[in-house]
C-alpha cells in the first residue's frame, strides 16, 4: 500500500469532484482528488450553455420545479427535484466566490445583472453562463483553488482500475476501503486506501460511436461501483443532444441549445423550418423530442444533416454570445453570422448511473456518488438543460455535509493487498482493444440509439456477450492499460443500458422503441432498478 490513508478520496476532477474537495478541504479533511487524464478532462471544461437557477424577478422556483418534472415524463423524484432547485442561487454564488466570472448585463437603470440565457424545456430565461464556455470557466476557477488548497492532493493520468471493499462490522453492507489505480506514465498499478471513496467520474456517452462527449466520458465510475456491488438504475435514458457540428473534420463540437434559446432556427436543407410539425414548442421542446425530429427527418429524407440557423440575428450579437462556437465554425469555413450550420444529434448525457440517496450516499458505505455517475432521481426519463452542471454543485454540497458529520466515527482502513501482477504478461495483440471498442461504439449507436426496437436490443445483447468474454479472457492475461480499462467498463455500460431498455415496454423521454411507441399509462411510472447478482 502507497502512504497512508486519505480521509477522503475522490475520483473525478470535473465539477462535481472539485466542488466537494474544495468543501471539505475548507473544513480541514484531507483530500486527494484523481484524473484519469488531465484535470480537465471531463465534460466539465467542454459545457456551453450554462447553468440553470432562478434569478429573474419574473421567474419562481415552482416554475423550475414544474419544467425539470415536465421533461423528465414522471420519473422525476419530486423531492431531489425541490431541493436542488431550491439550491440553485446559492449553487451560483459559491461558485462566484470561487472566481468564476459570468456573464452581466446592464439594464437601463444602470443596474448590473447576470445575464440569463434560455435553453429547452425552461418556461424562462434562468441559464446562467459565462459566454459559451461556462464549463471553462467553472472547470479553471476550480483547478486553480484547488491547487493553492494546502488540504488537497491532485494527481493526474491516475486511472481507477478497481474498488476495493471489506465486510462492515456488524453490518450486513460492504464498505468502501480503497482502490486499486493505474498510474498510466509509470504504467504502474497502485494502492490507495481512504476513510471515504467519491466516484465523480462522469457520464458514459462515449459507448456510442458519435458523442459530444471528451474521451474520458466511458461509465467508469458506474463499471466500478456495479462490479463493487451496487444497483445501478435508468440506463436506458442516454440522451441525445440534437444540435452537434456536423463537418468531417470537426471531430465532436457541441453547438449549445442556448443558440436555439437565443433565437436560432432548426431548417431542412432547402431551409424550411420543420420543428413546428413536432411540438408547440418548437426549437425550444425539451431535447429527447428535438433530437428525435431530426433523426425522423434524416432518415425519411436520406440527408446527412439539419441546418441550425441563427444568422438573422446581428452579426455583432452573434460574435459576443457565442464566441467559442463562432470562432470555432470558422476554423471550418463555417460564418455563422452568413450561413446554417450543419448539425446531427449526438450522445450526450447520461441519466442514469449509480443509485444514490439525497446525501449522494450509494448502497456500499463509505462510498458516494456525485454528478453524472449518479442517478440521484433529479433527471427522470429526460435531463432538462443546464441541470446537470447545477446537480454536481448541490450534490458536492450534499455529500459534503454528509461525509463531514460521519468522518471522525469511519475507522481507519484495513491493510490492503498489493495487486498482483505475477500471473500477467505485456500484450502481444492490442488489435483487440481497438477492434473491440469500434465495434462496440458502432453496434451501440445503430442498434440501442435514438430509436430502439427489441430485435436490435436483442442483436446488441448477443455482441455484449462475445465481447464480454473476449474482455474478460484478454484481462486475466495482460498487464493493464488504460484503453483496456475503459473498455472492459463501456463493455458492462452497454450491458446495463440495452438490459434496462430491455426492460422498458413503453416509449418515455429518451427511451423511444417502435415495439411500444406510446407511454404506457396504465400503471404509475416506475424507475428500471438492477442488482448486481
Ligand atoms: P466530468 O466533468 O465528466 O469529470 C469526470 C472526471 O472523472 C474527470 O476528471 C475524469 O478524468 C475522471 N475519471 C473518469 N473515470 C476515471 C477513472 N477510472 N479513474 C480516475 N479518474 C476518472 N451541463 C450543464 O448543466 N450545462 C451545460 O451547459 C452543459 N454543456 C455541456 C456541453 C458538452 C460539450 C458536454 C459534453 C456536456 C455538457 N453538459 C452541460 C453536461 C455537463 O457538462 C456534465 O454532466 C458535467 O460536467 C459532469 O460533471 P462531473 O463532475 O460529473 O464529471
Ligand atoms: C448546451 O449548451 O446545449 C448544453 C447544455 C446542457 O447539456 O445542459
Amino acid at each position: 500500500m502507497i502512504g497512508r490513508p486519505y480521509d477522503v478520496l475522490i475520483i473525478g476532477s470535473g465539477g462535481a469532484g472539485l466542488s466537494l474537495a474544495l468543501k471539505l478541504a475548507d473544513h480541514s479533511v484531507q483530500v486527494s482528488v484523481l484524473s484519469k487524464f488531465a484535470l480537465t478532462a471531463g465534460s466539465t471544461y467542454y459545457a456551453q450553455g450554462g447553468i440553470s437557477a432562478v434569478f429573474d424577478a419574473d421567474d419562481s422556483l415552482e416554475s423550475h420545479i414544474e419544467d425539470t418534472l415536465s421533461a423528465g415524463v414522471g420519473l422525476c423524484d419530486p423531492e431531489i427535484v425541490r431541493l436542488t432547485v431550491n439550491n440553485g442561487k446559492t449553487s451560483i454564488n459559491w461558485l462566484r466566490d470561487q472566481g468564476v466570472n459570468f456573464t452581466e448585463e446592464t439594464n437601463k437603470t444602470g443596474e448590473t445583472k447576470l445575464h440569463l440565457t434560455r435553453e429547452g424545456g425552461h418556461s424562462h430565461r434562468r441559464v446562467v453562463h459565462a459566454a459559451d464556455a461556462t464549463g471553462r470557466a467553472v472547470s479553471l476557477s476550480l483547478i486553480d483553488r484547488a491547487r493553492e488548497h494546502s488540504n488537497i492532493d491532485l494527481f493526474e493520468n491516475h486511472n481507477v482500475v478497481e474498488l476495493i471493499t471489506a465486510p462492515s462490522l456488524g453490518e450486513a453492507n460492504k464498505k468502501a476501503v480503497g482502490v486499486y489505480v493505474l498510474d498510466s506514465q509509470k504504467q504502474h498499478v497502485k494502492t490507495l486506501s481512504a476513510r471515504v471513496i467519491v466516484l465523480a467520474t462522469g457520464g458514459a456517452s462515449k459507448v456510442y460511436l458519435y458523442s459530444t462527449n471528451p474521451q474520458s466520458a466511458t461509465g467508469d465510475g458506474i463499471a466500478l461501483a456495479w462490479r463493487a456491488g451496487c444497483r445501478v438504475s435508468n440506463m436506458e435514458f442516454m440522451q441525445f443532444h440534437p444540435t452537434c457540428l456536423y463537418h468531417p473534420h470537426a471531430g465532436s463540437f457541441l453547438i449549445s441549445e442556448a443558440v436555439r434559446g437565443e433565437g436560432g432556427k432548426l431548417v431542412l436543407p432547402d431551409g424550411s423550418p420543420f420543428m413546428q410539425h413536432f411540438d408547440p414548442r418548437g426549437e425550444l421542446a425539451p431535447r429527447d423530442i428535438v433530437a428525435r425530429a431530426i433523426d425522423h427527418e434524416i432518415k425519411k429524407r436520406g440527408i446527412d444533416c439539419v441546418y441550425l440557423d441563427i444568422s438573422h440575428k446581428p452579426a455583432a450579437f452573434i460574435r459576443k454570445h457565442f464566441p467559442n462556437i463562432y470562432e470555432h465554425c470558422l476554423k471550418f469555413d463555417i460564418d455563422i453570422t452568413k450561413q446554417p450550420i450543419p448539425v446531427v444529434p449526438a450522445a450526450h448525457y447520461t441519466c442514469g448511473g449509480v443509485m444514490t440517496d439525497s446525501h449522494a450516499q450509494t448502497d456500499i458505505d463509505n462510498l458516494y456518488a456525485i454528478g453524472e455517475v449518479a442517478s440521484t432521481g433529479l433527471h427522470g426519463a429526460n435531463r432538462m438543460a443546464s441541470n446537470s452542471l447545477l446537480e454536481c454543485l448541490v450534490f458536492a454540497d450534499r455529500a459534503s455535509e454528509d461525509i463531514l458529520s460521519k468522518l471522525s466515527a469511519i475507522p481507519t482502513p484495513p491493510e490492503i493487498r498489493d495487486w498482483d501482477e505475477s500471473k500477467v504478461s505485456d500484450s502481444d495483440e492490442e488489435v483487440v482493444v481497438s477492434h473491440n471498442w469500434n465495434e462496440l461504439r458502432h453496434f451501440m449507436w445503430d442498434y440501442v440509439g435514438i430509436v430502439r426496437t427489441d430485435k436490435r436490443l436483442h442483436r446488441a445483447m448477443s455482441r455484449v456477450e462475445l465481447l464480454k468474454r473476449e474482455i474478460a479472457e484478454y484481462y486475466g492475461n495482460f498487464r493493464v492499460t488504460s484503453d483496456l480499462l475503459e473498455l472492459r467498463n463501456l463493455v458492462i455500460v452497454a450491458e446495463l443500458i440495452i438490459r434496462c431498455a430491455q426492460l422498458r415496454k413503453e416509449s418515455r423521454g429518451l427511451h423511444f422503441t417502435l415495439d411500444y411507441p406510446e407511454l404506457d399509462n396504465s400503471k404509475p411510472p416506475q424507475n428500471t432498478i438492477l442488482t448486481p447478482q
